[in-house]
Formats: C-alpha cells, sequence, structure tokens
C-alpha cells in the first residue's frame, strides 16, 4: 500500500497539459492507478487524476458509495479511465459545489455539463463507454480537467462562491474531494 502525497494548487504540474499513455496495458500503469487507488482511499476522495501524485499521465480514477456522510450524492461506480475523452451530450449546464483534494478545505460553486458521454480504457485496455449524468458527469468532467491543467477554481463564474467549506457550510453539508 502506497499512499502518495498529493500535489496542491500553486504546483506547476498541476497547471500542465498530462501526456496520453502510449501502452495502456503495462505493469508500471497497474503500480500508478494501485497507488491511485490507495491514495484516494487514505483521503475519502470521490477522485484522483494522476498529476496530482506528480505523474503527468492521462489517467483517472473515480467512485462513490453511498455513505451518510454524503446523503445528497449519487453512486458512481468505480472506474479506473486511461486516455480519456468527454463529449457534452446537450448545452446544458448546471452549477454545483466541488472540492478537490489539491485545494484542500476549500469549495466552489462550478458550472459543469449535465450530460455526457465519456470514453477511456480500463486498465487491462478494454475500452469503456458510458453516458453520465448529474454528480457522476460533474465528478468525470472534475478529474479529466486535471488532465489538462485546469482546476476548478479556474471555472467558477463568480468567486463570491469560492471559500472554506467550514465558513461555506457551518452546518457540515460535505462532499468528497476529488
Ligand atoms: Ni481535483
Amino acid at each position: 500500500m502506497t499512499v502518495r502525497v498529493v500535489r496542491q494548487m500553486g504546483d506547476p504540474l498541476l497547471f500542465a497539459r498530462a501526456q496520453e499513455v502510449p501502452v495502456v496495458s503495462s505493469a508500471a500503469l497497474s503500480q500508478l492507478v494501485t497507488d491511485m487507488k490507495d491514495t484516494m482511499a487514505a483521503l475519502s476522495g470521490a477522485g484522483l487524476a494522476a498529476p496530482q501524485i506528480g505523474v503527468p499521465l492521462r489517467v483517472v480514477i473515480f467512485g462513490v458509495h453511498a455513505n451518510p456522510r454524503y446523503p445528497q450524492v449519487a453512486e458512481v461506480p468505480d472506474t479506473v479511465l486511461v486516455n480519456p475523452v468527454i463529449e457534452p451530450l446537450g448545452e446544458d449546464q448546471e452549477e454545483g459545489w466541488e472540492g478537490c483534494l489539491s485545494v484542500p478545505g476549500m469549495r466552489g460553486l462550478v458550472p459543469r455539463y449535465r450530460r455526457i458521454r465519456y470514453r477511456g480504457f480500463d486498465i487491462d485496455g478494454v475500452p469503456i463507454v458510458r453516458e453520465a449524468e448529474g454528480f457522476h458527469a460533474r465528478v468525470v468532467q472534475h478529474e479529466c480537467d486535471h488532465l489538462d491543467g485546469v482546476l476548478y477554481p479556474l471555472r467558477i463564474h463568480d468567486l463570491k462562491f469560492f471559500g472554506y467549506e467550514a465558513t461555506l457550510f457551518p452546518e457540515g453539508y460535505s462532499l468528497p474531494d476529488s
């Protein structure tokens, strides 16, 4: 089990474009994904992108399960996505609160496409194609943004809706970071 250090906003690597994975099924990729899963689990995250642990490759993981801490959050299947591509389904966007393991303690209101189709490969090189909406779609868009060097604060329309979680939600409203 290897929990890696998560890079935080200000680190230039988080603002760089990550590279495509050249060989999707490899021992190195397998090790990377294991470390990402260990790190995400240790931090109770909803998702994690490889650049967040300092690896500039196009790999994301995500997954959310029923948790009494987050009763308003829909479940998201545990997924490893290599070289992902997102296609919006329609123009509809909606605002929702997000947090990021690279921006600890903060929350922001971020517009995202409501419905998307995403594609990529699993760790064995098997293609994945899925349609998603709502929180599932939001998490995937957040993670894939990391691969293009975009952190969620860059997408906030009104910075009055960016702040410390404890201040924004004194009654303890909470979401998993990703
Ligand atoms: Ni994030």
